[in-house]
């Protein structure tokens, strides 16, 4: 499987964010990752469909919307309309079967999200219905924090549950990811990455240094 880079914009420069997106596409970059918060679920506050919909156009690559929302279900339609492709929801928020399910009639592709303070297990009863799972290696709100190491442990795990249950979801891995930790959560096939990305001078460099580690 091809292993795929997906920078976080939540470390972008906002005030020249297309260019930023623009950048990080022509350096090797895979999807593109947005951090949605709403102040509720995480603490902290950052972009909604607005936004979305004003970059969409800068790029052909995919937009993956992580939602850290407290009612994800009311936001798919517009996030949707806006050119998502990708939207992941937290299994600890209200009813995921529900969101995933209204994620399809929008013709996006679901994707599952575990918290490190949650079990993995979680994630199983939904695992049959998403294209992603994404493990969170630090609790979710900000970006530039340390990578969990008891939390990295489940992307091998999903890896493993894949194979016994002959599934075929993505794993991506967001939060603490860099050239430090990234050999220890190689397993993911996704990999998020705000810091790591947007804090270095050299785009290409910095995405061509983490696929050098995978
Ligand atoms: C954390 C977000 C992450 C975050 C990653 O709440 O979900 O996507 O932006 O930031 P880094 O890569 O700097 O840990
Ligand atoms: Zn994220």
């Amino acid at each position: 499987m091809t292993k795929i880079i997906a920078p976080s914009i939540l470390s972008a420069d906002f005030s020249k964010l297309g260019d930023e997106i623009r950048a990080v596409e022509a350096a090797g970059a895979g999807w593109i990752h947005l951090d949605i918060m709403d102040g509720h679920f995480v603490p902290n506050l950052t972009m909604g469909p607005a936004l979305t919909k004003c970059v969409r156009p800068v790029t052909k690559l995919p937009f993956d919307a992580h939602l850290m929302v407290e009612r994800p279900a009311e936001f798919v339609e517009a996030f949707a309309k806006a050119g998502v492709d990708y939207i992941s929801i937290h299994c600890e928020s209200d009813n995921p079967n529900e969101t995933i399910a209204a994620i399809r009639e929008y013709k996006a592709k679901p994707g599952i999200v575990v918290n490190p303070p949650t079990d993995v297990k979680e994630t199983y009863q939904y695992l049959d219905k998403v294209d992603y799972v994404l493990v969170m290696t630090v609790n979710p709100g900000f970006s530039g924090q340390k990578l969990i190491e008891s939390s990295a442990a489940k992307i091998d795990v999903l890896k493993e549950y894949r194979e016994k249950n002959n599934l075929n979801y993505l794993i991506q891995v967001d939060g603490g990811v860099n050239l430090e930790t990234i050999d220890r959560v190689k397993n993911a096939d996704v990999f998020v990455a705000a810091s790591a990305i947007f804090g270095k001078d050299d785009y290409s460099k910095a995405i061509a240094d983490l696929k050098s580690h995978l």
